[in-house]
């Protein structure tokens, strides 16, 4: 694929700091990638794996908001503003992509980035 570097780095930066930072210590983030073929063409697939808390189903969407952090006071000492995830979704969406995250099963969460193979983003 043909993208912008620097946004997909930063993306990818900001999602694997949260699986590190939130994973619960002494276990294992996990990355897979993979392509599945769809009718308009190939997409790329990342999966960041961790074994964290992680996140209230009613509050899945509204961690890709900016400034949206859970539980405050708790998360005040890990030091993030929040805005993490609404940059990476903005740079995810730029590609014609999609970024979702959902909790697997066994505990943790499954952040996952869908980006079509073929798009074309100015640099
Ligand atoms: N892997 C994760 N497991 C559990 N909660 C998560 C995970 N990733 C993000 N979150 C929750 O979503 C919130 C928003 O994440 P985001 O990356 O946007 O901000 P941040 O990490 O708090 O700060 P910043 O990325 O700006 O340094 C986090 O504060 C946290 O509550
Ligand atoms: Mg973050």
């Amino acid at each position: 694929m043909s993208g912008n570097s620097e946004l997909l780095y930063r993306a990818m930066e900001n999602i694997v700091r949260n699986a590190i930072t939130y994973t619960r210590e002494g276990t294992t983030v996990e990355l897979a990638l993979s392509c599945e073929q769809k009718e308009s063409g190939c997409e790329a697939v990342v999966q960041v794996m961790d074994r964290g808390t992680g996140v209230p189903e009613d509050q899945i969407k509204a961690i890709f908001q900016p400034f949206y952090r859970l539980d405050y006071a708790r998360q005040r000492a890990t030091g993030g503003s929040g805005v993490g995830l609404a940059i990476a979704d903005r740079a995810i969406r730029l590609h014609a992509g999609q970024l979702n995250a959902a909790n697997r099963p066994g505990g943790g969460l499954v952040v996952e980035i869908r980006i079509p193979c073929k798009v074309v983003v100015p640099r």
